[in-house]
């Protein structure tokens, strides 16, 4: 969307994947000052978004949504003020139906245009758009209606469409958003992850649609949340980091263990994300369980995530074939999550030692 925002994909944390409906404003506070206290406001996860269940169940006299008074009693335009002081950016969620997929507040279908008014006047930065309770109307007619109601709200304010990928908004979301879901909502588990949300079929066959401005989103993550191993959270953030999916931490960033900060902050993996080329890597090769996944950075260099699926330990190969380095060219690699650049140089093949649930990363970069 032509909005001047998403050069890069988004960064920030989101509350649905580790609190669901229990959130109030001394959490959201708390989690703007850990991303802050953490340094991982510095490393670029600037946005706060508040997820379903924000708001009362019936709007204002005038139709406005007031925020709930239990859990909100200050108000979203303070909470706002307070996010922005940290220097960090508040989001808010809505849907495109009668009601949001929780059932307990009100959509903004038949008010996109006051909603999207309010949001501007509280100082939003982000609208995540959800897809429950719908008139049964196509997404695509009815997310342009926020979308130009947000553009003519007089703030830049991302536009994060969740339709679940059913009508493949690849397709059409470029125009109409900053970042589209492609699939239904992730778990944090490798068994459910590994059979269709690893497999992410529509992010992949949509790698090409993804690009500055517009972002395909595979979902937010749950890196933190405590139900997969180090190594398989270590893959999660891996092909987010790759496929230039938002990096949205879904855990509770007061609490976050030092294991889990390894992997959603180190640099070199974010770097990969963020990188000014904004193409989308692609799964390159796939042998039973083992996986190539390559894609362009800047500079000349190709990021490599070699993925072992499977049950086993096993040798695999990065083929320049495959990940689109030029025949014979000799290439320098750095491991982003050993940190370390292998004194090793490769010619047209890279091997590595990759164990079960667990990938490598690598950013190779030609020199001759
Ligand atoms: C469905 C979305 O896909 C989730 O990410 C979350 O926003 C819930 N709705 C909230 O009800």
């Amino acid at each position: 969307l032509a909005n001047g925002l998403a050069a890069t994909p988004p960064m920030g944390w989101n509350s649905w994947n580790h609190f669901n409906c229990f959130i109030d404003e001394k959490m959201i506070r708390e989690t703007a000052d850990a991303l802050v206290s953490t340094g991982l406001a510095d490393l670029g996860y600037k946005f706060v978004n508040i997820d379903d269940c924000w708001a009362e169940i019936s709007r204002d006299e005038k139709g406005r949504l007031v925020p709930k008074n239990s859990t909100f009693p200050s108000g979203i335009k303070a909470l706002a003020d307070y996010v922005h002081s940290k220097g960090l950016k508040l989001g808010i969620y809505s849907d495109a139906g009668y009601f949001t997929c929780s059932k307990k507040m009100p959509g903004s279908l038949g008010h996109e245009e006051q909603d999207a008014n309010t949001f501007a006047s509280w100082g939003i930065d982000y609208l995540k758009y959800d897809n429950c309770f719908n008139d049964g109307s196509k997404p695509i007619v009815r997310y342009p209606v926020m979308t130009r109601a947000l553009m003519n709200a007089g703030r830049p304010i991302f536009f994060s469409l969740c339709e679940w990928g059913d009508m493949h908004p690849a397709l059409w979301g470029a125009n109409i958003g900053n970042s589209w879901r492609t699939t239904n909502d992730i778990s944090d588990n490798w068994d459910r992850y590994n059979s269709w949300f690893l497999e992410q079929t529509r992010t992949r066959v949509y790698a090409e649609y993804a690009r500055p401005g517009g972002w395909n989103d595979p979902d937010m993550l749950e890196v933190g949340n405590g139900g997969m191993t180090k190594d398989e959270y270590i893959v999660h953030f891996s092909l987010w980091a790759i496929s230039k999916a938002p990096l949205l931490i879904g855990c509770d960033v007061r609490n976050v263990t030092k294991e889990t900060m390894e992997i959603i902050a180190n640099k070199e993996v974010i770097d990969v994300n963020q990188d000014k080329l904004g193409v989308q890597a692609k799964k390159v090769r796939m042998e039973g369980d083992l996986e190539v996944w390559a894609g362009p950075l800047s500079g000349y260099r190709v990021a490599v995530v070699l993925l072992n699926r499977g049950a086993r330990r096993k040798v695999m190969t990065a083929r320049w074939d495959d990940i689109g380095i030029p025949p014979s060219s000799t290439v320098v690699a750095r491991d982003l999550w050993q940190h370390k650049t292998l004194k090793q140089r490769f010619v047209d093949i890279l091997t590595a030692t990759v164990d079960s649930h667990s990938c490598k990363m690598y950013i190779l970069k030609p020199i001759s």
